[in-house]
């Protein structure tokens, strides 16, 4: 894949599929004189994995779909973070062990200084499809460089504000949003 936007959009689907109801999505980036990293974090409150799946679930031969005989989210993603010497670490609790607080987080770090660092792309196209493809699931999208905010939405407070009555994949509202992430990230270049 081209773009770690990519990667984190299929990470995402995953929780979708998991039955989440609150997707986070978090990155994270440090640049100084030491360091220069990118994190991500997508963390859910969906079904979670048994320990079974979640032994295997980094090897590509592994899945429980049923459709086609390998899955590719989660062995691309520690491929990418791997080859710029980073790492994946996933953290998850299944229904059956947590009955109420399972869910899955995934964790990717990545040096961004390696020549095999993946730039990250169209995040805010990943933002919006993931909207537009699940209006009912609350995302939580937060976008920090050296501990500051370049980007926040929460759909939750977008639907406190919009009421009942208008979905968040309407045009208008997804429009909004699009207008509304692209414009955040050139405030934070231009402050
Ligand atoms: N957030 C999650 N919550 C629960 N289970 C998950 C989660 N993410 C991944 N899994 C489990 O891990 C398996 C492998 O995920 P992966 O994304 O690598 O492949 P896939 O989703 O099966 O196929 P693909 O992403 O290629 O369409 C999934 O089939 C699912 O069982
Ligand atoms: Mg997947």
């Amino acid at each position: 894949m081209k773009e770690l936007s990519l990667n984190i959009l299929d990470i995402a689907e995953n929780s979708v599929k998991a039955k989440a109801t609150v997707v986070k999505i978090l990155i994270d980036e440090t640049e100084n004189e030491k360091e220069n990293t990118l994190k991500i974090t997508i963390s859910d409150n969906g079904c979670g994995m048994t320990e079974e799946v979640l032994k295997n679930v980094t090897d590509p031969f592994y899945t429980t779909r049923t459709t086609r005989k390998v899955g590719l989210g989660l062995p691309f993603l520690k491929l990418a973070a791997e080859q710029t010497g980073g790492n994946l670490k996933i953290v998850s609790k299944s229904k059956e062990e947590e009955k109420t607080n399972h869910g899955t987080a995934v964790t990717a770090c990545f040096n961004k200084n390696h020549i095999d660092f993946t730039p990250l792309g169209d995040i805010v196209s990943t933002v919006v499809t993931l909207i537009q493809g699940h209006p009912e699931t609350d995302f939580i999208f937060i976008h920090t460089k050296n501990k500051k905010e370049s980007a926040v939405l929460k759909t939750e407070e977008l639907r406190k504000i919009l009421g009942k009555d208008i979905p968040l994949n309407s045009f208008e509202v997804i429009t909004w949003i699009k207008d509304f992430l692209t414009e955040s990230y050139k405030e934070a270049v231009d402050k």
